[in-house]
């Protein structure tokens, strides 16, 4: 059997990309920016344009530009941050739909998951066949130690297409879980704090998705 081709979409940091390799497949990932670790694994462009590139098994966007599409941000449409106009608010979702769209109805890619926070509705009208979640997820779920990287809070949105729900394999019951996400300190990089991946879902997307993906594969061929 052979080993999966997997575009990890929207990903500097590489923490998915580097499951799924880990597990043995052949993953890349690709960003407008340059990859955090200087990895050759890393493809720099527009995640549209290089999905169209390669005959990928699976497209994984974790995740694509959020701020104008998730619920927290809704009150951003009516009363812009300052510095900024309500159109270019109006003007980003219309963006970042596009992006959303475009990632969730490419059709020659058969398995693909997108990751976002809970949307608004605004967002859900722009978004092409749009369909509800198809799970919402903790990185606590995933973690084992209280101290660990896992045991954080961030309600995490997967959109799904031929992928089956992750299976939590923590041991941690979320009482413990910090909140380091929604309090990322204020400055340039905080987008960036807000963002971050939690290896512990990425190991389980590798292992589970990575085992489903090789099963859905071969029956296809066959
Ligand atoms: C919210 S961050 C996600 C970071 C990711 N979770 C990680 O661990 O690296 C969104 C990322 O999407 C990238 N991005 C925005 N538009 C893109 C596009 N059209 N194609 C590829 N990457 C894009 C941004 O440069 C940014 O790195």
């Amino acid at each position: 059997m052979r080993a999966l081709k997997i575009l990890v979409g929207c990903e500097t940091s590489g923490i998915v990309r580097d499951a799924f390799n880990a597990a043995g497949h052949d993953a890349w990932s690709c960003d407008l920016l340059p990859s955090d670790t200087g990895s050759n694994r890393h493809i720099l462009g527009d995640v549209r344009d290089v999905m169209m590139s390669d005959d990928f098994d699976m497209l994984a966007v974790m995740h694509p530009p959020c701020t104008r599409l998730c619920n927290s941000g809704v009150r951003w449409l009516t009363t812009p941050p300052p510095g900024r106009t309500r159109d270019e608010m109006w003007r980003d979702l219309d963006t970042g739909a596009a992006l959303f769209s475009a990632v969730w109805n490419v059709a020659h890619i058969p398995m693909i998951a997108v990751e976002n926070p809970i949307m608004h509705k605004h967002a859900k009208a722009r978004i092409e066949n749009y369909q509800p979640f198809s799970q919402s997820i903790q990185p606590w779920q995933f973690g084992t130690d209280p101290n660990g990287p896992d045991n954080e809070r961030k309600r995490t949105c997967l959109w799904l297409r031929n992928l089956p729900n992750l299976t939590p394999t923590g041991t941690l019951d979320g009482t413990t879980a910090r909140d380091s996400v929604h309090k990322a300190s204020p400055g340039v990089d905080r987008w960036k704090a807000r963002s971050k991946f939690f290896p512990g879902i990425a190991a389980a997307m590798a292992d589970q998705w990575g085992a489903h993906g090789m099963t859905y594969i071969s029956q296809r061929a066959a």
